[in-house]
C-alpha cells in the first residue's frame, strides 16, 4: 500500500512512520510527504530518506477548496492509498475529508474525545488529570472526532509541565502511529 504523510513542522511522527515502513514485512510504503509550509523541517528529513516531497501554501490559493483540490491532485499523482496527518496544522474541509474518508488517519495528543483541538497538554494539566495520552483516529468532517484506532496512556507526574508531558507522550505517539497504519494497511481496521 502507498502512503503519503501531511505535515506542517518538525515531522517526528512522520520520521517514525518512515522508519517503521522500512521493515520488509511492513504492509505500507511511504511514497510522499506534503507540507503546507515550505520551511517545515520534516521536508528535509523526508527528502534525505529519498521520499518525494511537495509544499503548498494555502495563502497562495483563492480558496481552501482550491488549495485542497491541488493537494488531492498531488496525492493522486503519487498514487496513494492512504494519507497520514502528522502535525498538519490546518483544518481540512468537508470535500477533502470525504474524498479520503476511511483512507485518512490522524494522530492527536490527547485521549480523545477529551481535549480536541490545540494546547492539549496545557489543558490536561490545568484540569489536574492523572492520566494523559494520544490517539490515532480516522479523519471525519468533525475536528478530532473520527473513530479511534489506537490510544496510548501515560501517567501525569507531579511537577510535569506541558513540555515534559509532551516529550514523554511523543515516545508513545511514535510507537502507536506506525502500529495504527499497519492495522489499516493490512485491513485489520476499517471505518
Ligand atoms: C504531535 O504532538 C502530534 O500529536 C500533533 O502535532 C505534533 C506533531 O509533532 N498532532 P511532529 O511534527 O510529528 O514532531
Amino acid at each position: 500500500k502507498r502512503v503519503a504523510i501531511l505535515i506542517s513542522g518538525r515531522g517526528s511522527n512522520m520520521a517514525a512512520l518512515i522508519e517503521a515502513a522500512r521493515a520488509p514485512d511492513y504492509p505500507a510504503e511511504i511514497v510522499g510527504v506534503l507540507s503546507n509550509r515550505a520551511a517545515a523541517p520534516g521536508l528535509a528529513t523526508a527528502a534525505a530518506n529519498g521520499i518525494a516531497t511537495a509544499s503548498l501554501a494555502q495563502s497562495k490559493f483563492l480558496s481552501r477548496d482550491m488549495f485542497e483540490d491541488t493537494m488531492t491532485q498531488i496525492l493522486e499523482s503519487w498514487e496513494v492509498d492512504y494519507v497520514c496527518l502528522a502535525g498538519f496544522m490546518r483544518i481540512l474541509g468537508e470535500d477533502f475529508v470525504n474524498h479520503w474518508l476511511g483512507r485518512m488517519i490522524n494522530i492527536h495528543p490527547s485521549l480523545l474525545p477529551a481535549y480536541k483541538g490545540l494546547h492539549t497538554h496545557e489543558r490536561a494539566l490545568a484540569d489536574g488529570v492523572t492520566e494523559h495520552g494520544c490517539t490515532v483516529h480516522f479523519v471525519t468532517p468533525g475536528l478530532d472526532e473520527g473513530p479511534t484506532i489506537l490510544q496510548a496512556r501515560i501517567p501525569v507526574a507531579a511537577g510535569d509541565t506541558p513540555e515534559t508531558l509532551a516529550e514523554r507522550l511523543l515516545v508513545e505517539e511514535h510507537r502507536i502511529y506506525p502500529e495504527a497504519l499497519r492495522l489499516l494497511a493490512s485491513h485489520q481496521v476499517k471505518l
